[in-house]
């Protein structure tokens, strides 16, 4: 049995003095039935409530997810459940993402460390780059790739390990972001290959680039102020972009082609902000990534597009 395909009976909350231990999908139901009947927003890389369920499990517990889902006999002792229940009252109170409660997030299959210094990963790119950004990059395997906003280093390392001849630079204007990150490339012992840049986008990136990746901020200050309270645990810095939210991407669409070789492709990320860019840029064709696995918004550009249509980024 799977905990996310057999969730039990609920039970009611557990009794803090009660020393008995207890089994992972008991608490497993418990936890589920406590999020779903609470006004949190699930969209923080955990994109439901069994989800939220499995990676708290998984914290305490100390075994990756789909092991804890593969064994929901596994024992909860008194002093587990009682962490437990104080790690899901601060989600439930504070409204704090599941992967700062737990300092842990998952992405493309790897596990990072995750905390307030940066967004909690959660981008699309993590499809594309399991799939070696086909059919996209074809045969080439590209030896320069760059990471535009890299927050805590997940793209920048995933793209690392899915390139492992490759060498990766992931920049951020942010210097906590980029301490996160350097946490995370130790972790998955990148050092060797993964340079870590602080900049205001290209202004201390040199040399040209076989791909470049980008997930920025792309958040209008309209929106930003109706988003749920989850998102006032990350730092706006990652989230918001002036000019209705395309300034941060318009720049990155004009100043890529400096930074790409012969050939090389632009990925970039806007989300929900892709019908702004759409009407921003009308004489501008512009491919969109299909996903299956969700998400949308992550449009491709190679370096002789973005020479020709520079103009019309700038006029923007
Ligand atoms: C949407 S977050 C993406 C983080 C990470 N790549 C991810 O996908 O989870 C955007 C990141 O861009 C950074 N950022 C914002 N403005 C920037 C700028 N002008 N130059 C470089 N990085 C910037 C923020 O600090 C934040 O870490």
């Amino acid at each position: 049995m799977r905990l996310l395909t057999g969730v039990g009976k609920i039970l009611t909350l557990m009794d803090p003095d009660n020393k008995r231990s207890m089994q992972a999908e008991t608490l497993f139901a418990q936890i589920v039935s406590e999020l779903k009947n609470s006004a949190v927003f699930f969209g923080h890389g955990v994109a439901s409530a069994e989800e939220e369920a499995l990676l708290l499990l998984s914290h305490v517990l100390t075994r990756n997810p789909d092991w804890i889902n593969r064994n929901p006999q596994t024992p909860v002792d008194a002093e587990q459940a009682q962490r437990i229940r104080a790690l899901l009252q601060r989600r439930l109170d504070q409204r704090v993402p599941m992967s700062y409660v737990t300092g842990t997030a998952w992405f493309a299959g790897l596990e990072f460390v995750a905390d307030e210094r940066a967004l909690v990963p959660r981008s699309p790119f993590a499809e594309l780059i399991g799939k070696g950004f086909q059919p996209w990059l074809g045969n080439d395997r590209p030896e320069r790739v760059l990471d535009l906003c890299t927050g805590g280093g997940c793209i920048a390392i995933a793209m690392a390990k899915a390139f492992p001849a490759a060498r990766v630079d992931a920049v951020d204007l942010s210097p906590e972001a980029l301490s996160l990150a350097e946490i995370n490339r130790d972790k998955h012992d990148l050092s060797d290959r993964l340079m870590l840049i602080q900049s205001d986008l290209f202004d201390a990136v040199t040399g040209r680039y076989d791909l470049i990746v980008s997930n920025p901020p792309y958040v209008s200050k309209d929106e930003y102020q109706q988003l749920p309270a989850e998102y006032r645990h990350e730092p706006g810095l990652g989230l918001v972009s002036d000019g209705q939210g395309l300034q941060i991407p318009l720049t990155i669409l004009a100043q890529a082609a400096d930074y790409l070789s012969e050939g090389g492709l632009l990925f970039l990320e806007v989300g929900h902000s892709d019908q702004a860019l759409e009407a921003a840029l009308p004489a501008v064709p512009l491919t969109w990534v299909l996903f299956e696995h969700g998400g949308s918004g992550v449009c491709v550009f190679s370096r002789e597009e973005l020479l020709n249509y520079r103009h019309e980024f700038n006029r923007v």
